[in-house]
């Protein structure tokens, strides 16, 4: 009788222990790009795509860079294998707008505008926020890109932001 009784009452515990570790799980669900440089530069490291209430949390750690302030964007294309990583395209850009601040609500900037890195004086950014206007589901495929310079929010179509020194693609890590 009691091994019966214990049974009974313990496996909905467990059942409802599985769905919340499963849940855990899928939090913790994540893309990946590995940043490497592109021919002549040092730009490197990784970025992170999680999906997360209220869009998508990205989150970077690239090293190898000048000190301030580098344009950091999702562009249109998977492909870093040019040189300077032309190949990539442009801006992930699905809703036809222009280019802006990461700030900017959706159809007054790219998806893909995440802003800007900022580099210490040991070459090093972190980067960690909620964009609201990325989608989760659209990113596998795409590249994430570092820049030489700061990127403006203003100048059309990519901000002025300068050379391609960083390039990875999104994928599943
Ligand atoms: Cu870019
Ligand atoms: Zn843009």
């Amino acid at each position: 009788m009691a091994p019966q009784g214990f049974r009974v009452r313990v496996a909905p515990l467990l059942a409802a222990a599985a769905i919340g570790w499963l849940a855990a799980g899928c939090v913790s669900t994540y893309l990946k790009a590995d940043v490497a440089p592109t021919q002549g530069n040092s730009a490197r490291g990784e970025v992170r795509f999680y999906k997360v209430d209220g869009g998508v949390r990205v989150a970077a750690k690239i090293g190898g860079l000048s000190p301030g302030k580098h344009g950091f964007h999702v562009h249109e294309k998977g492909d870093c294998s040019a040189p300077d990583a032309s190949s990539a395209g442009g801006h992930f850009n699905p809703d036809g707008a222009p280019h802006g601040a990461p700030t900017a609500p959706r159809g007054a900037r790219h998806a893909g505008d995440l802003g800007n890195l900022e580099a210490g004086p040991d070459g090093m950014a972190r980067y960690d926020r909620v964009d609201p206007v990325l989608d989760y589901g659209q990113l596998a495929g795409l590249s994430v890109l570092v820049h030489a310079g700061e990127d403006d929010y203003v100048s059309q179509p990519a901000g002025n932001s300068g050379a391609r020194i960083g390039c990875g693609v999104i994928g599943k890590p």
